[in-house]
């Protein structure tokens, strides 16, 4: 954890995530969110790049849009289509952080949606931003899921990133159809 923080500081791009099927372990014991959180400038539009949730769902077109409510709530909309239907969704979310008055204050928002909480391990603001959820499996293993974001028209190399098993990502699709 403490080498990883340190990777973080020194060079924001070349942070190491590590997906793999069932972790051993709790929820609970996971923090994934990077120090130094700045919601502000993560408000805005992120365009979905690449994904890992289990069950995939057939989601693609996926856009995320986080905006300002109040002082301390967020919004979060999100809209997708299934290809395979045609049928689009739109759905908005209540967040907040989890911790506001931290010191420093880590990427960990509260939602309402399944995944409860979103982890932002790793954002740069204005090209991309990584965001996890956890969800336990049993009493004794969790998943990390993992959603990849862009920038509207910013390009995404994987390669760019340290991503270990990177394999049970799929890219998301975004063209129309
Ligand atoms: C912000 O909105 C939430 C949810 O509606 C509410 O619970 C909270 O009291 C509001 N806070 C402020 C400062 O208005
Ligand atoms: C779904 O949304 C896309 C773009 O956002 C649009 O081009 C398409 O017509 C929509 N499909 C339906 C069935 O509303
Ligand atoms: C935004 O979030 C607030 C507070 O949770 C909620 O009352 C409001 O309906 C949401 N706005 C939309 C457009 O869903
Ligand atoms: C939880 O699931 C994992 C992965 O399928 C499995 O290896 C483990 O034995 C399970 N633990 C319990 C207590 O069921």
């Amino acid at each position: 954890m403490f080498s990883k923080l340190i990777l973080l500081l020194v060079a924001p791009a070349v942070f190491g995530i590590k997906l793999q099927l069932y972790q051993q372990g709790l929820c609970e014991q996971v923090n994934l969110g990077r120090p130094f959180f700045e919601m502000d400038r993560f408000l805005g539009e992120w365009v979905e790049h690449y994904r890992f949730v289990l069950p995939d769902n057939q989601e693609d077109c996926v856009k995320n849009y986080y905006s300002a409510f109040n002082g301390t709530f967020y919004n979060l909309t999100e809209t997708k289509t299934n290809i395979a239907s045609g049928r689009n969704t739109s759905s908005t979310f209540s967040v907040r952080l989890a911790e506001p008055l931290a010191n420093p204050v880590y990427g960990k928002l509260l939602v309402n949606n399944v995944h409860e909480i979103y982890y932002v391990p790793a954002t740069d603001y204005t090209r991309y931003a990584f965001v996890q959820a956890c969800e336990e499996v049993n009493s004794t293993h969790y998943n990390q899921y993992l959603w990849l974001l862009g920038r509207p028209g910013v390009n995404i190399n994987l390669a760019e990133f340290n991503i270990q098993g990177s394999e049970l990502l799929r890219p998301t699709i975004q063209d129309d159809r």
